[in-house]
């Protein structure tokens, strides 16, 4: 079997960090080699790149930088760990991948999603997500999950229209995605947000 590439999406803590392992042990229940990883980030070379983006010093670091640094962090991703996973068959569980960067870098720092596309198509060379999962809750309540435990790194200290722009930049762009995209609501509790998720997987499991 060629791999399953699944992609986790939304806004910052909607809850993917948690749902992505329980889905793992999930598959690894069901026989399945599976891998979790995550963008900015994934490899030693995407995780430096991760810290350069993130760091709260860097705040004279220009839009168009922090793009390209984001689609170079995600070339890395795919060509040394993406890619091979899928060719051995694997199933991966990825949190964020391109449309982050569509909706984080084309809307909510305005670069256009047509700019910001044409940097990612050159950085993924066709490696698509088989499944993304949008993880739907409204960034008032997801933004102070996340900073209630911790000062927040340089993209959550964002303001909340920021924030706002981003999820509905996401909503706005679930017709593009359709058929691919399964919208998930994690205003739920953990458990009820997981059996959402899962199901989800099993319907993709079905298919193949
Ligand atoms: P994380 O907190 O989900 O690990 O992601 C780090 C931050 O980076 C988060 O605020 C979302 C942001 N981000 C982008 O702006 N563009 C991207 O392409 C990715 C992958 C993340």
């Amino acid at each position: 079997m060629k791999g399953l590439f699944i992609t986790l999406e939304g806004p910052d803590g909607s809850g993917k960090s948690t749902i992505a392992r329980f889905l793992a042990d999930y598959i690894k229940e069901k026989g399945y080699d599976v891998i979790t990883t995550r963008e900015p980030g994934g490899t030693k070379i995407s995780e430096d790149i991760r810290d350069i983006i993130l760091d709260n010093n860097n705040t004279s670091m220009s839009y168009v930088t922090e793009a390209l640094l984001y689609a170079a962090s995600r070339a890395q991703h795919v060509s040394q760990k993406i890619r091979p996973a899928i060719d051995e068959g694997k199933v991966i569980i990825c949190e964020r991948f391109v449309l982050s960067s569509l909706v984080y870098q084309g809307i909510g720092r305005g670069l256009g999603i047509e700019k910001v596309k044409e940097i990612n198509d050159f950085a993924i060379q066709g490696v698509e997500p088989d499944l993304i999962l949008f993880f739907d809750i409204p960034p008032e309540i997801a933004i102070r999950r996340k900073t209630k435990k911790n000062q927040g790194d340089r993209l959550e200290r964002e303001k909340l229209d920021f924030h706002r722009k981003v999820y509905e930049g996401y909503l706005s762009l679930m017709e593009v995605y359709e058929g691919k995209i399964k919208t998930i609501d994690a205003t739920k509790t953990k458990n009820d947000t997981f059996q959402q998720a899962k199901a989800a997987l099993d319907n993709l499991f079905e298919k193949i």
